[in-house]
C-alpha cells in the first residue's frame, strides 16, 4: 500500500477510535497499539503524562507499545521529551546521534518525534514515537502524529469538563 494511502487509512482509524473509546486512557492504549502495528517505521510509540501536582514537573510513562524503556520518569530539563513538554512545541529529530538532548531508549533508534498534548491550552503530556529509520518523520507523518495528539487532548478535555 502506498504510504499516502496508509497514512489516510490510519487517520480514519484513529478518528474512529476517538469516537468509540470510553475514556482518554482507553483511547491512548488503542492508539499506541494501532500506530505501532500499522506504521512500519513507528518502532516505539508511547505517551508521557505530566504528573499532577509534581514540583518540579516530571513526565511519567503511560500507555506504550515497543520495548520497555529505562526512561519511565523524565524531568522537563532532560531529553527530547523534556524539551517538547517545556516548550509546548513539537520536536522532530532526524538523527538522534546528533542531538545532545537525546536520552537513549533503544540502540536501534535513529529518529524521533515528540508532540505535546494540550488541555485548555496547557501542556498535560506528549506523544513520543521512535523509529529505527533515520528521518522517518516527514511532514506527512508529522501531520498524522499531531492529529493523534489533538484527538487525545480533546478526549482529555471532554473528561475534564
Ligand atoms: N528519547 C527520549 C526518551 C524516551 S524513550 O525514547 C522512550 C528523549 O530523549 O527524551
Amino acid at each position: 500500500m502506498p504510504v499516502a494511502d496508509r497514512l489516510e487509512e490510519v487517520r480514519l482509524q484513529v478518528t474512529e477510535l476517538a469516537q468509540s473509546s470510553d475514556s482518554a486512557q482507553e483511547l491512548m492504549q488503542q492508539m499506541v497499539k494501532l500506530l505501532h502495528e500499522r506504521m512500519l517505521k513507528y518502532n516505539w510509540v508511547g505517551f508521557y503524562m505530566l504528573e499532577p501536582g509534581a514540583n518540579p514537573p516530571v513526565l511519567v510513562l503511560g500507555a506504550f507499545e515497543g520495548a520497555m524503556t529505562p526512561h519511565t520518569r523524565i524531568p522537563l530539563n532532560e531529553g527530547i521529551c523534556g524539551a517538547a513538554a517545556a516548550s509546548g512545541q513539537t520536536v522532530v529529530v532526524d538523527d538522534v546521534r546528533k542531538d545532545p538532548r537525546y536520552l537513549a531508549c533503544s540502540l536501534e533508534t535513529k529518529s524521533e518525534i515528540v508532540v505535546p498534548l494540550f488541555v485548555h491550552g496547557e501542556v498535560v503530556g506528549e506523544l513520543d514515537i521512535d523509529s529505527h529509520f533515520p528521518a522517518a518523520f516527514t511532514l506527512e507523518h508529522q501531520d498524522l502524529v499531531k492529529y493523534c495528539a489533538v484527538l487525545v487532548g480533546k478526549k482529555l478535555e471532554a473528561a475534564d469538563r
